[in-house]
């Protein structure tokens, strides 16, 4: 069997196979968290969205991330996710090497920021932490121990507080405000 834990770019070749193997580890409610209220109507970030294909199985371990703003000011962030890996490749590394490759090629292209709704003691092995409960409000309901950072610049976080949006989202009700 060929394992390579080397993370490639996702092309629209792999769509099918991603969706399915979201669908097999979340389950079909997947669309219903709040996470995917932060990504809807967006493209993920260019160059973060990766995958892991075994040349039995093909897709076998997914990452993307999504442009954000924070707050009134706009601070841009990464949001991560869905990270997924099959049930049948999972605890080989596959979720760490993606999640390591997704981070230093967001911090090779300058972003400062990463959230994510996810398991303190998962994510927490490559270095998030919970939020500070208060400086960060996300359309939907979420556990706040759920709610996780990663900083690529330092004190990022320091600097977003309030409303965490979806780029597009937070563009669009910037230019109303700026056309009343
Ligand atoms: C969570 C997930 C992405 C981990 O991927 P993976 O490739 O199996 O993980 P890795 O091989 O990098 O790491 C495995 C380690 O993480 C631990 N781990 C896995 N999921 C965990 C979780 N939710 N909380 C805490 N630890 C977890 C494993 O026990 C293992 O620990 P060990 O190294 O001490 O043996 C994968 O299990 C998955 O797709 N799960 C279903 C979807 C999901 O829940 N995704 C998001 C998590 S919030």
């Amino acid at each position: 069997m060929t394992l390579s834990l080397a993370p490639t770019v996702q092309t629209s070749a792999h769509d099918k196979q991603i969706e399915a193997l979201l669908d097999l580890t979340f389950g079909l409610s997947r669309r219903t968290k709040t996470s995917y209220r932060l990504r809807e109507g967006s493209a993920p970030a260019a160059g973060l969205s990766l995958i892991i294909k075994e040349a039995e199985f093909g897709v076998v371990g997914a990452i993307s991330f999504w442009p954000l703003r924070i707050g009134a000011i706009g601070r841009p962030a990464l949001l991560l996710g869905p990270l997924a890996v099959h049930p049948q490749r999972q605890n080989i590394g596959i979720g760490r090497a993606l999640m390591h490759e997704g981070m230093a090629r967001a911090s090779a292209l300058g972003h400062h920021l990463i959230i994510l709704i996810g398991d303190a003691s998962y994510y927490g092995r490559v270095g998030f932490r919970q939020v500070p409960e208060g400086q960060l409000e996300v359309p939907g309901p979420v556990d706040p121990k759920r709610l996780l950072y990663l900083e690529l610049q330092v004190a990022a976080l320091a600097a977003a507080q309030g409303l965490v949006l979806a780029d597009w989202r937070w563009q669009e009700i910037n230019a109303l405000r700026a056309a009343t």
